[in-house]
């Protein structure tokens, strides 16, 4: 169909057709006959624009029709034919115009394309001539010369082109010859022309049938009656002062506007030269339109005209004088455009919502903006108003893209709404706007941020296993679970134990629970990295330290490490009976395994044989005489020492000490027991009796001669004084003593020491290292110095050495003896 009919309407409108063999880039063209049935396939445009016929409801495919504009074709979505859908009355649609053509534009989405379709309706014998009266009566006078013309209107015929009038015949009769006008540019009309004189007094009236037919295939016909009336005498007929009347009207002009004012004269006097104006043969849509005076002839606007319905308008007009001679002429409207119709916008298609990553220069959506103005009135610019990171586009005629001109960033604006503004460039101008929300979706393009770059719990030792110790946080911007944040623990070891043996996370809130019970003793602070991930494909995260500290708690009870606890130990003090008032006499040494105020360490007495003799250093845990010894105190003094730590609830740890009034050790009695005790071997047993009952004769010998010395030189206590000083050099460098309150400013644990100036330990060789293996309790210290094993003073043992060797000469020469 689409190539026949366009054939065949080439055929007879050669010129016409030109037009539309050469049409416009990317056109569709398809011919069509009016008035064909409603759901006649026109052409299959699925076919034509080389597109599948599935794929086209899917891309959204459609007619593009202006908002007010008729649908007369649609898309079969099925089939992809393009089908008739309304009828069509190609002289309803587009009156005597030669060229009828509805043209559309093919919309798909997806990619997004636009095809313009020109459907062409050609015409049908659908009319038949008709002329604008019934009956045309004429009067004419006898005296009427031979040749004499009489104009009669032509016959209308709404088709085109060989379907419109195409010859006229005149009924046989003795008058009359009729000659049709058809002059190019000129107005259309016939005449009568008299061949043969009236005679009035043979016939008065004559009556003749006018017959206008078309040249369609099936020819049609109309007709009109002519009655001519004979009279006496004869005139002139009016003339119109032109042939054409061209004027130009507003298309706003108001109602009783004079468009135009028809003059014609007649020559004649009286009855015979009175003018009257009529409409010829116009349609009765355009009698509403205009009214003519018939006297004045005046052309007045009775109806509002629209430039966007009709720019022109053509009426035919007669001038009759009272005889009826009548000429014609014509009247031609131009309306002129006035900027009355506002720009409008139409959105074709629109993706909402947009993901925040789409690139910057995306289509986003399009829109079409129609004027049905013309010229300068119809020129749009359009714009987009706001700082938006979109921009239009023209594409196609005036169809826009709104395209993204940056990056978006739903965290910052999810949404916006671009108001769009139309404006003609009509003086004034007009302008519309429209609002298109688009909305910004989600990507996951945020990790989650912790709130603090790094985090600090603290949990006192002995805690609860369970007992939440800490919590993070991190937020995450984004939407729903590509902001959902889950915190986990990076699986590390500390302290050669998987950290997860230590702590664990709640997923969804951040609280960081103890698992076990931590000691304070053992480590104290460890650090472990929290992950927060968001729940996002693929998801982000980020990490954070967090540093746990144990604090310190009073768990642990003093150790004493001098005298040793056990309480039949037998180590005895000696107190050399000539001690004055202050002198040192012994020393308590205890450490704590705590820390701070939990291992600051005070002294006490508890009990002693004599409450009046000794005093305890409450901080420094020496033990001083009160007073001076006399002869009349007891021998055997013992104290109970209680040593306790400065905890909340303070711990506490008692000792025994053992001190013995003698400048002897022979009046020790004690000692026998303790030789039985550590000797097994009988050898050894009497050996040591032996050398007992000699040293003891020796050294009555020896401290004989001595005394005697000393008396001379009256030199009393010369051995005991230096043996119970405490050489500063043998303290550990972070012990700190402190005069005054005596309390320890060292922050650190006592690390151990020892003192000396005991007989009884003349032969011991105590090290530290022995006194945290039998507590267990105590820490290694990491500075090996702290070590230290201690001895007599140089002095002292210098004049034990000698009363040894004095002791073993005077045995060898008793042996000998
Ligand atoms: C856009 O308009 C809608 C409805 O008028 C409103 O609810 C929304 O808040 C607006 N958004 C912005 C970003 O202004
Ligand atoms: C999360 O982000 C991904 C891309 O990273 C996106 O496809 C998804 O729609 C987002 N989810 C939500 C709920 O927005
Ligand atoms: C923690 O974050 C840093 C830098 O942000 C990264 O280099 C490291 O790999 C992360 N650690 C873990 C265990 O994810």
């Amino acid at each position: 169909m689409k190539t026949t009919g366009f054939s065949a309407g080439c055929l007879f409108f050669g010129l016409s057709c030109f037009y539309f063999m050469v049409p416009s880039n990317g056109d569709i063209s398809y011919s069509i006959p009016e008035e064909m049935k409603i759901g006649s396939v026109i052409g299959n445009l699925a076919k034509d624009l080389w597109i599948n016929a599935k794929t086209l409801s899917m891309r959204k495919s459609r007619l593009d029709v202006d908002d007010e504009g008729k649908r007369y074709c649609d898309i079969d979505m099925k089939t992809g034919d393009l089908t008739v859908a309304d009828r069509i009355d190609r002289e309803g649609l587009c009156g005597f115009t030669t060229v009828c053509v509805l043209k559309y534009e093919v919309i798909l989405e997806n990619p997004m394309e636009m095809h313009r379709i020109v459907v062409e309706i050609t015409d049908i014998n659908d009319n038949s001539p008709s002329f604008s009266k019934d009956v045309v009566k004429l009067e004419i006078r006898e005296s009427a010369v031979k040749g004499a013309r009489y104009a009669i209107s032509e016959a209308q015929d709404a088709d085109i082109g060989t379907n419109s009038v195409q010859n006229y015949k005149l009924q046989d009769n003795a008058y009359f010859l009729f000659k049709f006008h058809n002059n190019p540019g000129q107005e259309k009309y016939g005449e009568l022309i008299l061949e043969n004189e009236l005679d009035r007094e043979r016939e008065q009236e004559v009556r003749l049938l006018l017959i206008a037919m078309d040249g369609g295939n099936s020819p049609r016909s109309g007709s009109v009656s002519i009655h001519i009336t004979v009279l006496d005498a004869n005139d002139n007929s009016p003339v119109f002062s032109k042939s054409v009347y061209k004027v130009r009207l507003r298309e706003d002009a108001p109602l009783g506007t004079t468009v135009a004012t028809l003059n014609a004269t007649d020559a004649d006097e009286g009855a015979n030269g009175k003018v009257i104006y009529e409409f010829g043969h116009i349609s009765s849509d355009l009698r509403e339109v205009f009214t003519l005076e018939s006297e004045t002839g005046n052309l007045i606007l009775n109806a509002n005209v629209d430039y966007e319905r009709q720019t022109t308008y053509e009426l035919k007009v007669e001038c009759k004088d009272g005889a009826g001679l009548a000429s014609f002429a014509k009247v031609v409207i131009d309306i002129d455009d006035v900027n009355d119709n506002a720009p409008t916008i139409q959105l074709k298609s629109l993706n909402d919502p947009i993901p925040e990553n789409t690139p910057p220069g995306s289509e986003v959506s399009i829109i079409s903006v129609q004027d049905r103005d013309s010229e300068k009135n119809r020129q749009i610019r359009c714009i987009i108003h706001g700082d938006v990171p979109f921009v239009l586009k023209q594409s196609i005629k005036n169809y826009f893209s709104i395209v993204t001109t940056g990056e978006l960033d739903r965290e910052f604006i999810s949404d916006y709404n671009l108001t769009i503004t139309a404006t003609d460039e009509g003086t004034p101008p007009l302008s519309s706007s429209k609002t298109v929300h688009i909305s910004v979706s989600d990507v996951n393009d945020n990790a989650p941020v912790f709130e603090k770059q790094n985090y600090n719990a603290f949990v006192t030792e002995n805690n609860r296993p369970g007992t939440s110790i800490s919590f993070v946080t991190a937020s995450d911007p984004d939407w729903m679970q590509n902001g959902t944040v889950l915190y986990t623990l990076v699986p590390t070891v500390v302290h050669d134990t998987k950290v997860s043996s230590f702590l664990s996370i709640n997923a969804d809130t951040g609280v960081i629970h103890a698992v076990r019970s931590f000691d304070y003793e053992k480590f104290r602070n460890f650090n472990v990295q929290v992950i927060a991930r968001d729940n996002g494909s693929p998801p982000l995260s980020s990490n954070v330290t967090v540093s746990v500290f144990i604090t310190d708690e009073n768990d642990n009870s003093p150790q004493i490490l001098y005298p040793a606890p056990d309480e039949k130990s037998l180590m005895t003090e000696m107190v050399p009976k000539a001690a004055l008032s202050g002198s040192l006499v012994s020393k308590v040494i205890a450490v704590d395994a705590d820390s701070g105020q939990n291992s600051w360490l005070s002294y006490q007495i508890v009990k002693s044989t004599d409450s009046g003799l000794f005093s305890i250093g409450l901080h420094s845990g020496e033990i001083r005489a009160l007073r001076d010894i006399t002869e009349s105190d007891s021998m055997k003094q013992n104290l109970v020492i209680a040593v306790k730590d400065n905890g909340q609830s303070p711990l506490s740890a008692t000792c025994f000490v053992y001190l013995l009034i003698s400048d002897n050790l022979s009046e020790v009695p004690e000692l026998k027991d303790m030789a039985n005790e550590e000797s097994n071997s009988k050898l050894t047993f009497y050996l040591i009796i032996a050398l007992v009952s000699v040293s003891t004769f020796f050294l009555t010998f020896i401290i004989l001669i001595v005394a005697l010395k000393f008396c001379q030189r009256r030199k009393p206590r010369l051995l005991f004084d230096g043996a119970v000083t405490f050489p500063s050099a043998y303290l550990p460098p972070n012990y700190a003593e402190v005069d005054g309150a005596g309390t320890l400013r060292s922050s650190y644990n006592y690390d151990g020491y020892l003192t000396t100036g005991s007989r009884t330990s003349d032969f011991k060789f105590i090290t530290y290292n022995d006194c945290t293996s039998t507590s267990g309790t105590l820490k290694k210290s990491p500075d090996d110095s702290n070590i230290i094993s201690l001895f007599d003073s140089g002095d002292s043992q210098k004049v034990w050495c000698s009363t040894l060797l004095a002791y073993y000469f005077a045995f060898i020469v008793f042996v000998v003896v």
